[in-house]
Protein backbone atom coordinates (compact mmCIF):
# COMPACT_ATOMS: atom_id res chain seq x y z
CA UNK A 1 0.00 0.00 0.00
CA UNK A 2 1.53 3.20 -1.25
CA UNK A 3 1.68 6.59 0.95
CA UNK A 4 0.33 9.18 -0.31
CA UNK A 5 1.72 12.89 -0.30
CA UNK A 6 0.86 16.60 -1.16
CA UNK A 7 4.53 16.92 -2.02
CA UNK A 8 7.68 14.47 -2.17
CA UNK A 9 11.33 16.16 -2.02
CA UNK A 10 13.78 13.64 -3.92
CA UNK A 11 17.25 14.55 -1.86
CA UNK A 12 17.93 16.48 1.46
CA UNK A 13 20.60 18.71 1.24
CA UNK A 14 20.50 22.35 1.11
CA UNK A 15 17.78 23.07 -1.49
CA UNK A 16 15.93 19.98 -0.84
CA UNK A 17 15.66 20.00 3.04
CA UNK A 18 14.81 24.01 2.87
CA UNK A 19 11.98 23.05 0.64
CA UNK A 20 10.44 20.53 2.80
CA UNK A 21 10.35 22.99 5.57
CA UNK A 22 8.87 25.76 3.55
CA UNK A 23 6.30 23.54 1.63
CA UNK A 24 4.96 21.84 5.59
CA UNK A 25 4.85 25.79 7.09
CA UNK A 26 2.55 26.14 4.01
CA UNK A 27 0.30 23.67 5.13
CA UNK A 28 1.15 20.94 2.53
CA UNK A 29 1.71 17.39 3.90
CA UNK A 30 5.31 16.36 2.84
CA UNK A 31 8.15 13.67 2.86
CA UNK A 32 11.59 14.08 1.59
CA UNK A 33 13.58 10.95 0.80
CA UNK A 34 17.44 11.45 1.12
CA UNK A 35 20.22 8.18 0.83
CA UNK A 36 23.02 9.60 2.26
CA UNK A 37 24.15 7.72 4.90
CA UNK A 38 26.54 8.69 7.78
CA UNK A 39 29.83 5.94 8.85
CA UNK A 40 27.40 3.66 10.52
CA UNK A 41 25.15 3.53 7.73
CA UNK A 42 22.43 5.65 9.63
CA UNK A 43 20.81 8.74 7.74
CA UNK A 44 23.03 12.07 7.51
CA UNK A 45 20.20 14.50 6.54
CA UNK A 46 22.37 17.68 4.56
CA UNK A 47 23.70 16.23 1.31
CA UNK A 48 26.75 17.59 0.08
CA UNK A 49 26.72 20.82 1.68
CA UNK A 50 26.81 19.27 5.59
CA UNK A 51 28.26 16.30 4.33
CA UNK A 52 31.31 16.54 2.75
CA UNK A 53 31.43 20.51 1.04
CA UNK A 54 30.33 24.26 2.75
CA UNK A 55 30.62 22.91 6.73
CA UNK A 56 33.46 20.61 6.83
CA UNK A 57 35.41 22.60 4.74
CA UNK A 58 34.35 25.61 6.96
CA UNK A 59 35.54 23.77 10.01
CA UNK A 60 38.88 22.64 8.49
CA UNK A 61 39.68 25.87 7.27
CA UNK A 62 39.07 27.39 10.70
CA UNK A 63 41.45 24.81 12.42
CA UNK A 64 44.19 25.22 9.78
CA UNK A 65 43.66 28.94 10.22
CA UNK A 66 44.22 28.99 13.88
CA UNK A 67 47.19 26.66 13.60
CA UNK A 68 48.51 29.34 11.11
CA UNK A 69 47.48 32.09 13.28
CA UNK A 70 49.33 30.30 16.28
CA UNK A 71 52.55 29.67 14.31
CA UNK A 72 53.28 32.59 12.20
CA UNK A 73 51.21 35.90 13.49
CA UNK A 74 50.86 35.40 17.52
CA UNK A 75 54.09 36.33 18.30
CA UNK A 76 53.03 39.71 16.66
CA UNK A 77 51.10 40.07 19.81
CA UNK A 78 53.40 38.86 22.05
CA UNK A 79 52.11 35.86 22.61
CA UNK A 80 54.72 33.07 22.64
CA UNK A 81 53.95 29.28 21.04
CA UNK A 82 56.46 26.71 22.27
CA UNK A 83 56.14 23.12 20.94
CA UNK A 84 53.21 23.56 18.81
CA UNK A 85 51.99 20.71 16.93
CA UNK A 86 48.71 19.72 14.86
CA UNK A 87 46.56 16.92 16.27
CA UNK A 88 45.74 15.68 12.38
CA UNK A 89 43.06 13.14 14.32
CA UNK A 90 41.75 15.52 16.57
CA UNK A 91 40.96 18.47 14.28
CA UNK A 92 39.19 15.35 11.98
CA UNK A 93 37.07 14.51 15.06
CA UNK A 94 35.88 18.18 15.52
CA UNK A 95 34.84 18.82 11.71
CA UNK A 96 33.05 15.41 12.35
CA UNK A 97 31.51 16.61 15.28
CA UNK A 98 30.47 19.80 13.61
CA UNK A 99 28.98 17.94 10.49
CA UNK A 100 26.87 15.70 13.24
CA UNK A 101 25.45 18.68 14.91
CA UNK A 102 24.00 19.86 11.44
CA UNK A 103 22.81 16.66 10.59
CA UNK A 104 21.16 16.28 13.62
CA UNK A 105 19.60 19.94 13.30
CA UNK A 106 18.21 19.00 10.36
CA UNK A 107 16.34 15.55 11.76
CA UNK A 108 15.07 18.02 14.41
CA UNK A 109 13.78 20.10 12.23
CA UNK A 110 11.90 17.76 9.98
CA UNK A 111 10.00 16.45 13.14
CA UNK A 112 9.14 19.96 14.22
CA UNK A 113 7.78 20.63 11.27
CA UNK A 114 6.21 17.00 10.72
CA UNK A 115 8.07 16.47 7.36
CA UNK A 116 8.16 12.47 7.13
CA UNK A 117 11.70 11.05 6.20
CA UNK A 118 12.38 7.98 4.02
CA UNK A 119 16.33 7.06 4.29
CA UNK A 120 17.02 5.50 0.67
CA UNK A 121 17.37 5.97 -3.10
CA UNK A 122 13.85 7.39 -4.49
CA UNK A 123 13.52 6.33 -7.85
CA UNK A 124 10.48 7.36 -9.94
CA UNK A 125 8.35 3.74 -11.37
CA UNK A 126 5.69 5.51 -12.98
CA UNK A 127 2.81 8.83 -13.31
CA UNK A 128 -0.58 8.28 -12.64
CA UNK A 129 -4.18 10.19 -11.78
CA UNK A 130 -3.08 10.15 -8.22
CA UNK A 131 0.35 11.84 -9.21
CA UNK A 132 3.68 10.37 -9.18
CA UNK A 133 4.86 7.09 -8.15
CA UNK A 134 8.24 6.82 -6.32
CA UNK A 135 10.31 3.96 -4.60
CA UNK A 136 12.46 3.86 -2.15
CA UNK A 137 15.61 1.46 -1.77
CA UNK A 138 16.99 1.45 1.71
CA UNK A 139 16.74 -0.08 5.17
CA UNK A 140 12.92 0.25 5.01
CA UNK A 141 11.61 0.13 1.14
CA UNK A 142 8.56 1.81 0.56
CA UNK A 143 6.18 2.99 -1.99
CA UNK A 144 4.94 6.83 -1.80
CA UNK A 145 2.81 8.82 -4.10
CA UNK A 146 2.96 12.76 -4.69
CA UNK A 147 1.03 15.27 -5.74
CA UNK A 148 4.28 17.22 -6.57
CA UNK A 149 7.56 16.45 -6.63
CA UNK A 150 10.99 18.41 -6.01
CA UNK A 151 13.88 16.84 -7.00
CA UNK A 152 16.95 18.47 -5.37
CA UNK A 153 19.38 15.42 -5.77
CA UNK A 154 22.69 17.73 -5.81
CA UNK A 155 26.15 16.83 -7.65
CA UNK A 156 29.04 14.42 -7.69
CA UNK A 157 32.75 15.91 -7.87
CA UNK A 158 34.04 15.49 -11.88
CA UNK A 159 36.77 12.98 -12.35
CA UNK A 160 39.89 13.57 -15.09
CA UNK A 161 38.83 10.76 -17.94
CA UNK A 162 40.46 7.96 -17.00
CA UNK A 163 41.89 8.42 -13.57
CA UNK A 164 38.53 7.77 -11.30
CA UNK A 165 38.66 8.80 -7.66
CA UNK A 166 40.23 5.70 -5.50
CA UNK A 167 39.72 8.35 -2.07
CA UNK A 168 43.27 7.45 -0.90
CA UNK A 169 45.69 8.26 -3.14
CA UNK A 170 43.12 10.67 -5.70
CA UNK A 171 40.62 12.66 -3.90
CA UNK A 172 37.57 13.85 -4.71
CA UNK A 173 36.41 16.74 -1.77
CA UNK A 174 35.02 13.20 -0.39
CA UNK A 175 38.70 12.02 0.54
CA UNK A 176 40.26 15.89 0.80
CA UNK A 177 38.65 15.96 4.04
CA UNK A 178 39.19 13.13 5.30
CA UNK A 179 43.06 12.80 4.92
CA UNK A 180 44.52 11.25 8.34
CA UNK A 181 48.16 12.90 8.28
CA UNK A 182 49.42 16.37 6.44
CA UNK A 183 50.98 15.65 3.20
CA UNK A 184 54.42 16.30 2.33
CA UNK A 185 53.61 17.35 -0.84
CA UNK A 186 49.69 18.15 -1.89
CA UNK A 187 48.49 18.44 -5.91
CA UNK A 188 45.53 19.44 -6.75
CA UNK A 189 44.18 19.56 -10.30
CA UNK A 190 42.11 22.95 -10.74
CA UNK A 191 42.47 26.12 -9.02
CA UNK A 192 38.65 26.94 -8.93
CA UNK A 193 36.76 27.53 -5.38
CA UNK A 194 37.40 23.69 -4.09
CA UNK A 195 41.20 24.02 -4.74
CA UNK A 196 41.65 27.15 -2.71
CA UNK A 197 40.04 26.56 -0.13
CA UNK A 198 41.27 22.55 0.50
CA UNK A 199 44.90 23.83 -1.05
CA UNK A 200 44.98 26.35 1.70
CA UNK A 201 43.76 24.13 4.53
CA UNK A 202 46.57 21.57 3.45
CA UNK A 203 49.33 24.70 2.71
CA UNK A 204 48.91 26.53 6.32
CA UNK A 205 48.98 22.63 8.17
CA UNK A 206 52.83 22.48 6.17
CA UNK A 207 52.49 20.56 3.05
CA UNK A 208 53.82 21.69 0.12
CA UNK A 209 50.85 22.68 -2.17
CA UNK A 210 50.73 22.79 -6.14
CA UNK A 211 47.80 23.57 -7.75
CA UNK A 212 47.09 22.93 -11.83
CA UNK A 213 44.81 24.99 -13.34
CA UNK A 214 44.16 24.92 -17.34
CA UNK A 215 42.64 28.23 -18.09
CA UNK A 216 45.40 31.13 -18.59
CA UNK A 217 43.50 33.11 -16.24
CA UNK A 218 43.07 32.78 -12.36
CA UNK A 219 39.71 32.83 -11.04
CA UNK A 220 38.40 33.97 -14.43
CA UNK A 221 34.89 35.08 -13.24
CA UNK A 222 36.50 36.73 -10.11
CA UNK A 223 36.78 40.86 -11.18
CA UNK A 224 40.25 40.93 -12.25
CA UNK A 225 41.91 43.16 -9.70
CA UNK A 226 40.59 41.39 -7.14
CA UNK A 227 41.57 38.05 -8.47
CA UNK A 228 44.97 39.81 -9.28
CA UNK A 229 45.23 41.04 -5.28
CA UNK A 230 43.89 37.27 -4.68
CA UNK A 231 46.82 35.72 -6.19
CA UNK A 232 49.32 38.13 -4.74
CA UNK A 233 48.54 36.65 -1.45
CA UNK A 234 48.56 33.45 -2.42
CA UNK A 235 51.98 34.21 -4.15
CA UNK A 236 53.26 35.32 -0.71
CA UNK A 237 51.66 32.17 1.19
CA UNK A 238 53.97 29.78 -0.89
CA UNK A 239 50.52 28.50 -2.41
CA UNK A 240 52.14 27.40 -6.14
CA UNK A 241 49.30 27.90 -8.77
CA UNK A 242 50.76 26.96 -12.31
CA UNK A 243 47.87 28.50 -15.01
CA UNK A 244 47.55 27.44 -18.33
CA UNK A 245 48.63 24.05 -17.84
CA UNK A 246 47.68 20.73 -19.46
CA UNK A 247 47.32 17.76 -17.41
CA UNK A 248 48.34 14.27 -19.14
CA UNK A 249 49.11 11.21 -17.43
CA UNK A 250 48.40 10.37 -14.05
CA UNK A 251 50.15 7.09 -12.44
CA UNK A 252 49.31 6.50 -9.13
CA UNK A 253 50.68 4.02 -6.82
CA UNK A 254 51.28 2.80 -2.88
CA UNK A 255 53.81 5.71 -2.25
CA UNK A 256 52.32 8.45 -4.57
CA UNK A 257 50.85 9.92 -7.52
CA UNK A 258 53.27 11.23 -10.40
CA UNK A 259 51.24 13.86 -12.76
CA UNK A 260 52.50 14.48 -16.19
CA UNK A 261 52.03 17.96 -17.44
CA UNK A 262 53.19 20.67 -20.08
CA UNK A 263 53.49 24.48 -18.67
CA UNK A 264 52.06 27.51 -20.47
CA UNK A 265 55.06 27.24 -22.50
CA UNK A 266 54.59 24.05 -23.56
CA UNK A 267 57.50 22.38 -22.01
CA UNK A 268 56.17 19.06 -20.54
CA UNK A 269 56.40 18.56 -16.72
CA UNK A 270 56.50 16.07 -14.06
CA UNK A 271 54.56 16.66 -10.43
CA UNK A 272 55.00 13.51 -7.98
CA UNK A 273 52.75 14.12 -4.73
CA UNK A 274 51.45 12.23 -1.92
CA UNK A 275 47.77 13.34 -2.69
CA UNK A 276 46.16 14.75 -5.61
CA UNK A 277 43.18 15.87 -5.22
CA UNK A 278 41.23 16.28 -8.30
CA UNK A 279 38.84 19.77 -7.88
CA UNK A 280 37.37 20.46 -11.61
CA UNK A 281 34.06 21.37 -11.23
CA UNK A 282 31.16 18.58 -10.22
CA UNK A 283 28.49 17.28 -12.60
CA UNK A 284 24.48 17.34 -12.15
CA UNK A 285 23.47 14.21 -10.38
CA UNK A 286 20.71 12.40 -11.36
CA UNK A 287 21.70 8.33 -11.03
CA UNK A 288 19.47 5.85 -10.08
CA UNK A 289 16.40 8.72 -10.22
CA UNK A 290 14.28 7.09 -13.18
CA UNK A 291 14.09 10.05 -15.24
CA UNK A 292 13.66 8.16 -18.65
CA UNK A 293 10.59 6.08 -17.10
CA UNK A 294 8.57 9.59 -16.36
CA UNK A 295 10.58 10.96 -19.39
CA UNK A 296 12.01 14.01 -17.62
CA UNK A 297 13.92 16.10 -19.96
CA UNK A 298 17.63 16.54 -18.99
CA UNK A 299 20.32 18.32 -21.11
CA UNK A 300 24.08 16.99 -22.26
CA UNK A 301 25.37 18.04 -19.16
CA UNK A 302 22.95 15.36 -17.45
CA UNK A 303 20.91 18.49 -15.53
CA UNK A 304 17.36 18.45 -15.16
CA UNK A 305 15.84 21.23 -17.82
CA UNK A 306 13.97 23.22 -15.44
CA UNK A 307 12.59 27.35 -16.97
CA UNK A 308 13.37 30.45 -14.51
CA UNK A 309 10.57 28.69 -12.03
CA UNK A 310 12.52 25.83 -12.08
CA UNK A 311 9.08 24.18 -13.83
CA UNK A 312 10.44 21.01 -15.59
CA UNK A 313 8.81 19.10 -18.52
CA UNK A 314 5.89 17.58 -16.88
CA UNK A 315 3.45 18.99 -14.59
CA UNK A 316 3.92 19.12 -10.81
CA UNK A 317 7.62 18.03 -10.92
CA UNK A 318 10.32 20.58 -10.01
CA UNK A 319 14.35 20.59 -9.34
CA UNK A 320 16.05 23.24 -8.07
CA UNK A 321 19.61 23.11 -7.00
CA UNK A 322 23.07 21.76 -8.05
CA UNK A 323 20.92 19.84 -10.26
CA UNK A 324 19.73 22.39 -12.38
CA UNK A 325 21.20 25.33 -14.21
CA UNK A 326 22.71 28.27 -12.57
CA UNK A 327 25.52 28.64 -10.16
CA UNK A 328 26.58 25.26 -7.86
CA UNK A 329 25.87 27.18 -3.86
CA UNK A 330 23.86 25.94 -1.23
CA UNK A 331 22.08 29.70 -0.99
CA UNK A 332 21.10 29.36 -4.24
CA UNK A 333 19.20 25.83 -4.26
CA UNK A 334 17.87 27.48 -0.44
CA UNK A 335 16.41 30.18 -1.94
CA UNK A 336 15.30 27.94 -5.27
CA UNK A 337 13.78 25.35 -2.51
CA UNK A 338 11.66 28.76 -0.61
CA UNK A 339 10.77 30.09 -4.37
CA UNK A 340 9.11 26.43 -5.84
CA UNK A 341 7.53 25.61 -2.19
CA UNK A 342 5.42 29.10 -2.55
CA UNK A 343 5.07 28.56 -6.04
CA UNK A 344 3.15 25.46 -5.39
CA UNK A 345 1.12 27.41 -2.63
CA UNK A 346 -0.02 29.98 -5.37
CA UNK A 347 2.16 32.91 -4.02
CA UNK A 348 5.13 34.56 -6.12
CA UNK A 349 8.41 32.77 -4.76
CA UNK A 350 11.08 34.39 -6.38
CA UNK A 351 15.20 34.19 -6.86
CA UNK A 352 17.09 37.57 -8.69
CA UNK A 353 19.78 35.47 -9.63
CA UNK A 354 22.32 38.84 -10.03
CA UNK A 355 22.31 39.24 -6.36
CA UNK A 356 23.09 35.66 -5.37
CA UNK A 357 26.66 36.47 -3.78
CA UNK A 358 29.61 33.75 -3.81
CA UNK A 359 32.23 33.66 -1.55
CA UNK A 360 35.73 31.88 -1.13
CA UNK A 361 36.82 30.98 2.06
CA UNK A 362 40.48 31.44 1.89
CA UNK A 363 42.64 33.58 3.33
CA UNK A 364 42.21 36.25 2.78
CA UNK A 365 38.54 35.57 1.92
CA UNK A 366 36.70 36.37 -1.47
CA UNK A 367 33.57 37.65 -1.63
CA UNK A 368 31.54 39.58 -4.84
CA UNK A 369 28.09 39.96 -5.78
CA UNK A 370 27.14 41.48 -9.08
CA UNK A 371 28.85 42.23 -12.30
CA UNK A 372 32.59 42.27 -12.58
CA UNK A 373 34.39 45.31 -14.54
CA UNK A 374 35.01 43.42 -17.31
CA UNK A 375 31.43 42.06 -17.64
CA UNK A 376 30.33 45.85 -17.65
CA UNK A 377 33.39 46.56 -19.78
CA UNK A 378 32.16 43.87 -22.73
CA UNK A 379 28.41 44.68 -22.23
CA UNK A 380 29.47 48.22 -22.92
CA UNK A 381 27.90 49.86 -20.23
CA UNK A 382 29.50 52.68 -18.42
CA UNK A 383 30.35 52.53 -14.82
CA UNK A 384 32.07 54.24 -12.47
CA UNK A 385 34.95 52.25 -10.18
CA UNK A 386 35.29 53.11 -6.42
CA UNK A 387 38.24 51.25 -4.61
CA UNK A 388 39.49 51.14 -0.86
CA UNK A 389 42.24 49.64 0.60
CA UNK A 390 42.23 47.74 3.94
CA UNK A 391 45.81 49.00 4.63
CA UNK A 392 44.29 52.53 5.15
CA UNK A 393 41.04 50.97 7.77
CA UNK A 394 42.00 50.97 11.58
CA UNK A 395 39.83 48.18 12.28
CA UNK A 396 42.31 45.98 10.04
CA UNK A 397 45.56 47.64 11.21
CA UNK A 398 44.19 46.30 14.80
CA UNK A 399 43.60 42.88 13.76
CA UNK A 400 46.73 42.76 12.07
CA UNK A 401 45.44 41.51 8.58
CA UNK A 402 45.26 44.35 5.88
CA UNK A 403 45.50 42.73 2.79
CA UNK A 404 43.05 43.16 -0.01
CA UNK A 405 40.34 46.21 -0.76
CA UNK A 406 36.63 46.78 -1.45
CA UNK A 407 35.29 47.76 -4.56
CA UNK A 408 32.35 48.83 -5.75
CA UNK A 409 30.76 49.17 -9.62
CA UNK A 410 28.05 51.70 -10.19
CA UNK A 411 26.50 52.88 -13.16
CA UNK A 412 28.01 55.96 -14.55
CA UNK A 413 24.64 57.62 -14.86
CA UNK A 414 22.08 56.70 -12.15
CA UNK A 415 24.72 55.45 -9.21
CA UNK A 416 23.14 52.63 -8.95
CA UNK A 417 25.86 49.71 -7.48
CA UNK A 418 26.28 47.23 -9.94
CA UNK A 419 28.73 44.65 -8.51
CA UNK A 420 30.34 44.74 -4.92
CA UNK A 421 33.95 42.80 -5.17
CA UNK A 422 35.63 42.33 -1.77
CA UNK A 423 39.29 40.34 -1.09
CA UNK A 424 40.34 40.97 2.32
CA UNK A 425 39.31 40.20 6.27
CA UNK A 426 35.61 38.87 6.66
CA UNK A 427 35.30 39.29 2.97
CA UNK A 428 31.93 36.64 3.21
CA UNK A 429 30.08 39.04 6.46
CA UNK A 430 30.87 42.41 4.53
CA UNK A 431 29.32 41.10 1.49
CA UNK A 432 26.08 40.93 2.67
CA UNK A 433 25.45 44.66 2.92
CA UNK A 434 26.43 44.87 -0.76
CA UNK A 435 23.45 42.25 -1.27
CA UNK A 436 20.98 44.05 0.79
CA UNK A 437 21.83 47.40 -1.00
CA UNK A 438 21.64 45.55 -4.65
CA UNK A 439 18.14 43.58 -3.47
CA UNK A 440 17.02 47.89 -2.60
CA UNK A 441 18.52 48.86 -6.13
CA UNK A 442 20.75 51.23 -3.63
CA UNK A 443 22.80 53.70 -5.36
CA UNK A 444 26.44 53.66 -4.22
CA UNK A 445 25.90 57.92 -2.54
CA UNK A 446 23.17 55.59 -0.41
CA UNK A 447 26.47 53.40 1.28
CA UNK A 448 28.21 56.52 1.20
CA UNK A 449 25.79 58.45 3.46
CA UNK A 450 25.37 55.59 6.14
CA UNK A 451 26.37 55.71 9.45
CA UNK A 452 29.01 52.69 9.79
CA UNK A 453 30.26 51.76 13.15
CA UNK A 454 33.59 52.83 13.98
CA UNK A 455 36.27 51.22 14.33
CA UNK A 456 35.17 48.70 11.81
CA UNK A 457 36.08 46.90 8.47
CA UNK A 458 32.36 47.74 7.09
CA UNK A 459 33.56 51.27 7.28
CA UNK A 460 36.40 50.13 4.36
CA UNK A 461 32.44 49.38 2.65
CA UNK A 462 31.18 52.65 3.04
CA UNK A 463 34.89 54.47 1.90
CA UNK A 464 34.86 52.70 -1.65
CA UNK A 465 31.68 53.51 -2.06
CA UNK A 466 32.72 57.14 -1.33
CA UNK A 467 35.52 56.73 -3.60
CA UNK A 468 33.10 56.31 -6.54
CA UNK A 469 32.34 60.11 -6.18
CA UNK A 470 36.86 60.14 -5.72
CA UNK A 471 35.32 61.52 -2.14
CA UNK A 472 37.30 58.94 0.29
CA UNK A 473 38.10 60.43 3.36
CA UNK A 474 40.87 58.03 5.12
CA UNK A 475 42.35 57.60 1.92
P1 LIG B 1 23.24 18.31 -2.40
O1 LIG B 1 23.74 19.07 -1.23
O2 LIG B 1 24.24 17.62 -3.24
O3 LIG B 1 22.20 17.25 -1.81
C1 LIG B 1 21.61 16.28 -2.61
C2 LIG B 1 21.15 15.14 -1.72
O4 LIG B 1 20.32 14.29 -2.48
C3 LIG B 1 22.28 14.27 -1.18
O5 LIG B 1 22.10 14.00 0.18
C4 LIG B 1 22.17 12.98 -2.01
O6 LIG B 1 22.63 11.83 -1.31
C5 LIG B 1 20.67 12.94 -2.20
N1 LIG B 1 20.22 12.14 -3.36
C6 LIG B 1 20.66 12.18 -4.63
N2 LIG B 1 19.93 11.36 -5.41
C7 LIG B 1 19.00 10.79 -4.60
C8 LIG B 1 17.96 9.86 -4.80
N3 LIG B 1 17.67 9.37 -6.02
N4 LIG B 1 17.22 9.48 -3.74
C9 LIG B 1 17.47 9.97 -2.49
N5 LIG B 1 18.44 10.85 -2.25
C10 LIG B 1 19.20 11.27 -3.29
N6 LIG B 1 28.34 26.14 -1.47
C11 LIG B 1 28.22 27.29 -0.79
O7 LIG B 1 27.25 28.02 -1.00
N7 LIG B 1 29.14 27.68 0.15
C12 LIG B 1 30.22 26.92 0.42
O8 LIG B 1 31.04 27.29 1.28
C13 LIG B 1 30.39 25.70 -0.26
N8 LIG B 1 31.44 24.91 -0.02
C14 LIG B 1 31.56 23.73 -0.68
C15 LIG B 1 32.68 22.95 -0.43
C16 LIG B 1 32.86 21.76 -1.10
C17 LIG B 1 34.06 20.91 -0.82
C18 LIG B 1 31.87 21.32 -2.03
C19 LIG B 1 32.00 20.02 -2.74
C20 LIG B 1 30.76 22.10 -2.29
C21 LIG B 1 30.61 23.32 -1.62
N9 LIG B 1 29.51 24.15 -1.87
C22 LIG B 1 29.41 25.33 -1.22
C23 LIG B 1 28.48 23.78 -2.85
C24 LIG B 1 27.25 23.19 -2.10
O9 LIG B 1 27.66 22.08 -1.32
C25 LIG B 1 26.19 22.78 -3.10
O10 LIG B 1 25.89 23.86 -3.96
C26 LIG B 1 24.92 22.34 -2.37
O11 LIG B 1 25.17 21.27 -1.51
C27 LIG B 1 23.83 21.97 -3.37
O12 LIG B 1 22.68 21.62 -2.66
P2 LIG B 1 21.61 20.60 -3.26
O13 LIG B 1 20.55 20.51 -2.23
O14 LIG B 1 21.27 20.99 -4.62
O15 LIG B 1 22.36 19.20 -3.39
P1 LIG C 1 35.24 25.16 -10.08
O1 LIG C 1 34.37 25.21 -11.24
O2 LIG C 1 35.16 26.22 -9.05
O3 LIG C 1 36.76 25.12 -10.55
C1 LIG C 1 37.26 24.12 -11.39
C2 LIG C 1 38.56 24.60 -11.98
O4 LIG C 1 39.18 23.50 -12.60
C3 LIG C 1 38.36 25.68 -13.04
O5 LIG C 1 39.22 26.75 -12.78
C4 LIG C 1 38.70 24.95 -14.34
O6 LIG C 1 39.26 25.80 -15.31
C5 LIG C 1 39.69 23.92 -13.86
N1 LIG C 1 39.80 22.74 -14.69
C6 LIG C 1 38.80 22.06 -15.32
N2 LIG C 1 39.30 21.00 -15.99
C7 LIG C 1 40.63 21.00 -15.78
C8 LIG C 1 41.70 20.15 -16.18
N3 LIG C 1 41.49 19.07 -16.95
N4 LIG C 1 42.95 20.46 -15.80
C9 LIG C 1 43.19 21.54 -15.02
N5 LIG C 1 42.22 22.38 -14.61
C10 LIG C 1 40.96 22.10 -14.96
O7 LIG C 1 34.99 23.71 -9.45
P2 LIG C 1 35.39 23.08 -8.05
O8 LIG C 1 36.51 23.81 -7.40
O9 LIG C 1 35.52 21.62 -8.32
O10 LIG C 1 34.11 23.33 -7.19
C11 LIG C 1 32.84 22.89 -7.67
C12 LIG C 1 31.77 23.83 -7.26
O11 LIG C 1 31.46 23.66 -5.89
C13 LIG C 1 32.14 25.31 -7.39
O12 LIG C 1 31.98 25.78 -8.69
C14 LIG C 1 31.15 25.93 -6.47
O13 LIG C 1 29.95 26.08 -7.14
C15 LIG C 1 31.02 24.90 -5.36
N6 LIG C 1 31.86 25.29 -4.23
C16 LIG C 1 31.57 26.47 -3.59
C17 LIG C 1 32.34 26.90 -2.53
C18 LIG C 1 32.03 28.19 -1.91
O14 LIG C 1 30.98 28.74 -2.19
N7 LIG C 1 32.89 28.72 -1.06
C19 LIG C 1 33.46 26.10 -2.02
C20 LIG C 1 33.70 24.91 -2.80
C21 LIG C 1 32.91 24.53 -3.84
Amino acid sequence: MSKQFDVIVIGGGPGGYVAAIRAAQLGFNVACIDEWKNAKGGPALGGTCTNVGCIPSKALLQSSENFDQAGHHFADHGIEVKGLAMDVAKMLGRKDAVVKQNNDGIQYLFKKNKITFFHGRGTFARSSDAGYEITVAGSAPDTLVGKHVIIATGSNARALPGVPFDEEMILSNDGALRVGAVPARLGLIGSGVIGLEMGSVWRRLGSDVTVLEALPTFLGAVDEQIAREAKKAFDKQGLKIELGVRVGEVKSGKKGVSVAWTNARGEAQTLNVDKLIVSIGRAPNTIGLGAQVIGLQLDERGAIVVDWDCKTNLPNVWAIGDVVRGPMLAHKAEEEGVAVAERMAGQHGHVDFNTVPWVIYTSPEIAWVGQTEQQLKASGRAYKAGTFPFLANGRARALGDTTGMVKFLADAATDEILGVHIVGPQASELISEAVVAMEFRASSEDIARICHAHPSLSEATKEAALAVDKRTLNF
